[in-house]
């Protein structure tokens, strides 16, 4: 069966995508600096699987360090998750994330041309649809404009990627634009481990739920909405991590550039999530409403019908299932992989 690159592989979205790879028959080399993860998540996708992952710790910047693990292995595709994610701190520092974010994706595509390697999987997101395009996002719409650098990066990326494949016509790219991946792996035993103040919604809400922070403040409630809320399109991330499986397949039997949404084209707003958080797991989550974040739009969901016709994906896990999960993986970890 092919091994697999994953850039990127210890983090949130790598280390459950792992689980599916492993699950479905191939093998998994992981890259990672662990800047944003740890070791301990590979160790335990290998516990949940009972295979084994080859990890290598690197930056993936350094060409040199990445040229060894394609020396060393047969990689057939590469996934690339490998980037830094915080929207505040890319406004606090651009050049960081422009580096970070631009430079692996070169190293990685220079490295794969070097070494014969054809298919590369795209974590890009949502954001990439920007201001613009009305809601629900359908993957035909053009790239709109970013409020921040981390978003900026996403559409550079894509650009770069997709102007690879035009000049390389045996490539493969397949950008996968995900919505809001929440929930973790039904076995707690991996899941989303945020270093200091989460900034997204649900481990805000998790780590008030296990008694790490006072409380949450819900971001505006006079949005354009139902209940005034904001709404997303929230995914489960072991649905999620399916999607690349599928994306995998795809790769393999076809070349130049695809794009699709990875999400359930169902918006949940923020209040519905907190309350269907305290139903299922029967608790209550201290909150207040504050003002609106800088930046936040007041609905963001796919239309996910172009995976479910090419891919023959579509996500399976309800949001019952995702507020669940992640109070699983939570409470057995209160303190993450720590
Ligand atoms: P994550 O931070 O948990 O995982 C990213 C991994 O990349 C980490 O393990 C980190 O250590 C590693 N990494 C970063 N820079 C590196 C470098 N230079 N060299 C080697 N390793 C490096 O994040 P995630 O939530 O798993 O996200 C994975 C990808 O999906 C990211 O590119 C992210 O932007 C994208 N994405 C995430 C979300 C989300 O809500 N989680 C939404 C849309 C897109
Ligand atoms: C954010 C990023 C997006 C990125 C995604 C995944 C912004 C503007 N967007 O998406 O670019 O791809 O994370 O990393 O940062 N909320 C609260 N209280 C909180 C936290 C969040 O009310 O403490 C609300 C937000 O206002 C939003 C919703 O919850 O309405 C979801 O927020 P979040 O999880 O941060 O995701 P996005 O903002 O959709």
């Amino acid at each position: 069966m092919s091994k697999i690159l994953l850039a990127g592989g210890a983090g949130y979205i790598g280390s459950h995508t792992a689980v599916e790879l492993l699950n479905a028959g191939y093998e998994v080399v992981t890259a990672d600096n662990y800047s944003n993860s740890c070791p301990e998540a590979l160790k335990r996708v290998e516990k949940i699987t009972g295979k084994q992952i080859k990890a290598y710790e690197l930056d993936i910047k350094d060409i040199k360090a990445l040229e060894n693990v394609f020396e060393e292995n047969d990689i057939d595709s590469v996934i690339h998750f490998a980037g830094l994610k915080a929207v505040g701190e890319s406004v606090e520092k651009p050049v960081l994330y422009y580096r970070n974010n631009i430079d692996t994706t070169l190293s990685l595509l220079e490295c794969m041309e070097k070494y014969k390697v054809r298919n590369i999987i795209f974590s890009s997101s949502a954001t990439v649809y920007g201001e613009e395009n009305p809601v629900p996002y359908t993957e035909q719409m053009k790239r709109g404009t970013c409020t921040n650098p981390y978003g900026w990066t996403k559409v550079m990326m894509e650009q770069i990627l997709e102007d690879a494949a035009k000049a390389q016509k045996e490539l493969s790219v397949v950008l996968l634009r995900y919505f809001n991946p929440i929930g973790a792996h039904p076995s707690g035993m991996i899941g989303e481990d945020p270093q200091g103040i989460p900034n997204n919604l649900m481990p805000f809400v998790a780590q008030v739920a296990v008694g790490r922070r006072e409380k949450l403040t819900i971001f505006g409630k006079d949005y354009d909405t139902p209940d005034g809320t904001c709404r997303r399109d929230y995914i489960h991330v072991v649905d999620l991590a399916k999607g690349h499986v599928k994306a995998i397949e795809y790769a393999q039997k076809n070349k130049g550039t695809e794009v699709f949404n990875l999400g359930t084209g169902t918006p949940y707003s923020v209040a519905e999530i907190v309350d269907t958080f305290e139903r299922v797991n029967e608790m209550k989550i201290n909150h207040v409403y504050g003002e609106r974040r800088a930046g936040d739009l007041p609905e963001s969901y796919a239309n996910a019908d172009k995976a479910l016709e090419i891919l023959g994906w579509k996500t399976e896990k309800t949001l019952e299932d995702m507020c669940r999960d992640t109070w699983n993986w939570q409470k057995n970890n209160p303190n993450g992989y720590k």
